[in-house]
């Protein structure tokens, strides 16, 4: 539970973390919630990850996030790692437990699949195949959130077929890894297709990727939230898809975080999605 007699303090650990928009998000949280707290950004650099996370206990700290590069590596630091985020393989949030050890998990699996719904409401992960393109971090927490959300076909396309192959043998079920050169195809009958690669973002190469065989009723999201709206969504919403861009999976990440540390589960609204987009 929060305790109004203590300054809550969270952060999000990353190198570069400047460009984050989660101390926005969660200090709105504590305006909304009338707390006396914080969540900072801290850079800290690779070789400082594990000094880093043992000072949250000392320093008072409920927990943090992390971000690029760490979310790989922080799994062998913190004390334990549940069950998601050994599966999904990295970690995105850290709880500092009573006793001072911490705990790992991985909310961009609920971040994706809790965007959707709020975004998209009445959308069903069973109602068609689906086409994930890329096979990074991204993509491990959108697959593993899919299978869970019950899709009975997940067509993974990735430029290096073996990272593919790993997520499909790993998670196995309803994943099937394609090759790079079938991601036009591999678009034809899916109900939805998700961008997880880093092309669209900003400064990065464009999704190299034909829609003409994807449904006019498929649904496109991507997981890039800078620029809110990739030359991907943006092709896909011309030809009258409709579409679901990555910002909300952020914020939507930031809810079972808080309830872990703060024992809250704050609301992603509106006014708070205007906010954040204002500043992209
Ligand atoms: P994240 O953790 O954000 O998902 P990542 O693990 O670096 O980032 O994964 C990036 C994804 O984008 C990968 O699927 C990568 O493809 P490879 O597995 O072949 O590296 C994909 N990607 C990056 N640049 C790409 C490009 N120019 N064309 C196609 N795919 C690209």
């Amino acid at each position: 539970m929060a305790h109004p007699d203590r300054f809550l303090l969270a952060g999000v650990m990353g190198w570069p973390v400047m460009h984050s928009r989660s101390p926005m998000l969660h200090n709105y949280w504590f305006r909304k919630h009338g707390l006396a707290g914080t969540y900072v950004p801290l850079a800290i650099r690779p070789e400082g990850l594990a000094a880093a996370l043992r000072a949250l206990h000392p320093l008072g700290f409920a927990g943090c996030n992390l971000t690029i590069p760490h979310k790989q590596q922080a799994m062998k630091i913190v004390n334990e790692v549940d069950g998601l985020a050994k599966a999904i393989g990295a970690i995105s949030c850290v709880v500092v437990r009573a006793d001072g050890s911490l705990s790992g998990t991985n909310n961009d699996c609920y971040g994706f699949i809790h965007n959707v719904r709020q975004e998209q409401p009445g959308w069903r992960a069973d109602s068609g195949p689906v086409a994930v393109i890329g096979a990074g971090g991204g993509s491990r927490a959108v697959c593993y959130g899919l299978a869970q959300e019950g899709a009975k076909e997940i067509r993974l396309v990735n430029r290096t077929l073996a990272h593919a192959r790993e997520i499909a043998e790993e998670f196995g079920g309803p994943i099937k890894a394609l090759p790079w050169d079938e991601r036009h195809d591999a678009l034809e009958g899916a109900a939805m297709v998700v961008n997880t690669t880093s092309c669209g973002m900003v400064g990065q190469p464009l999704l190299d990727i034909r829609l003409d065989k994807l449904p006019k009723t498929a649904l496109a999201a991507d997981i890039i939230y800078i620029p809110l709206e990739t030359p991907f969504l943006a092709a896909a919403r011309k030809r009258g898809n409709r579409t679901v861009n990555g910002l909300g999976m952020l914020l939507n990440q930031g809810r079972p975080a808080w309830k872990a540390w703060f024992g809250i589960e704050p609301e992603v609204t509106a006014e708070l999605r205007a906010m954040v987009e204002k500043t992209i």
